[in-house]
Parts: C-alpha cells; sequence; structure tokens
C-alpha cells in the first residue's frame, strides 16, 4: 500500500509499476469516481514509452497505446451495463494480444477477469491523499 499525496505521486507510482510488467499482464483497477485511477494509468502509459496524453476512456470504452515497449490497452467498464458488451468490444483478442491491459472499474465484470490479474484499489484520503493498494 502506498500514500499519494498528489496528482504527480499516483503518476509516479504508475510508472513503478510499469517497470515491473513484462507483457500479458491484466491490472483491474477500482475505487471510487476521482480517486486517481486514470492518473495511475498515464504513469503506466508513461513508464511503458507510450508518448502522447492519456484520456479518460469513457466514451471510446478503450483507448489503445502502441509503439512503447509493451503496447497498453486502456479499459473503463464504468458505463458498460453488461458483461456482453465488454466482450463485444473484443476483449478475449486483447487478452491474447501480448500487452497490457489497465481496466478502470474491473470490478464491475468480475467473471471477465483472467484469476491472475493484478487488482489495485483506489481510495481518497484528506486533501489530495489517496490510498492505492495492490490486493
Ligand atoms: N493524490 C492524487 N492522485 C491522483 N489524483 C488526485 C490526487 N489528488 C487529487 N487528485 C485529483 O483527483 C482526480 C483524479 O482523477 P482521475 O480521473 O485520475 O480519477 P479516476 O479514479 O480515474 O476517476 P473515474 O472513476 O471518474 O474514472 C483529479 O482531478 C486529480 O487532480
Ligand atoms: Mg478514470
Amino acid at each position: 500500500m502506498i500514500i499519494s499525496h498528489s496528482p504527480a505521486e499516483t503518476l509516479a507510482h504508475g510508472r513503478a509499476i510499469a517497470a515491473t510488467l513484462r507483457g500479458g499482464e491484466v491490472l483491474a483497477l477500482d475505487g471510487d469516481l476521482g480517486t486517481g485511477k486514470t492518473h495511475f494509468v498515464k504513469g503506466l502509459a508513461a513508464g511503458l514509452g507510450h508518448v502522447g496524453d492519456v484520456t479518460s476512456p469513457t466514451f471510446t470504452l478503450v483507448h489503445e497505446y502502441t509503439g512503447g515497449r509493451i503496447p497498453l490497452f486502456h479499459f473503463d467498464f464504468y458505463r458498460l451495463a453488461a458483461a456482453d458488451e465488454v466482450l463485444q468490444l473484443g476483449l478475449d483478442d486483447y487478452l491474447d494480444s501480448g500487452g497490457v491491459l489497465a481496466i478502470e472499474w474491473a470490478g464491475k465484470f468480475p467473471s471477465l477477469l483472467p484469476r491472475d490479474a493484478r487488482r489495485f484499489t483506489f481510495r481518497a484520503g484528506p486533501g489530495e491523499t489517496r490510498e492505492i493498494s495492490e490486493t
């Protein structure tokens, strides 16, 4: 568990986690609105060597970052109503791609996640503090 004191620290934590990735991992990110999941993914992307901005995938549902050390696929399940919609996004192909999947609100559809997914929980504390724990 780490305590982040600023958005920059959450980015740095994402970078640190990126350094541990070899490809093929699924990172399941859960926590209330505004607790830093997207900031963490920005750090992942930077740490994997992707240039360009990471935006919230609220409207496209999956953003693809290629050109870094490992491809990164950024999902957000928040607006999806049914597991079926996730499968229609081509989840299985992404899982087989050898890239890293970072999934915000992954806990909405736990049955879709591989058993070995790495689970991160984000909690807001006072002010700008955010608790990020890998469970
Ligand atoms: N320590 C911190 N780490 C990350 N973000 C922080 C921190 N302190 C304040 N913030 C603010 O909290 C918000 C986090 O937004 P972010 O989009 O990363 O959250 P999220 O968990 O992805 O939310 P959502 O569930 O809506 O997608 C931003 O406005 C950011 O500036
Ligand atoms: Mg987000």
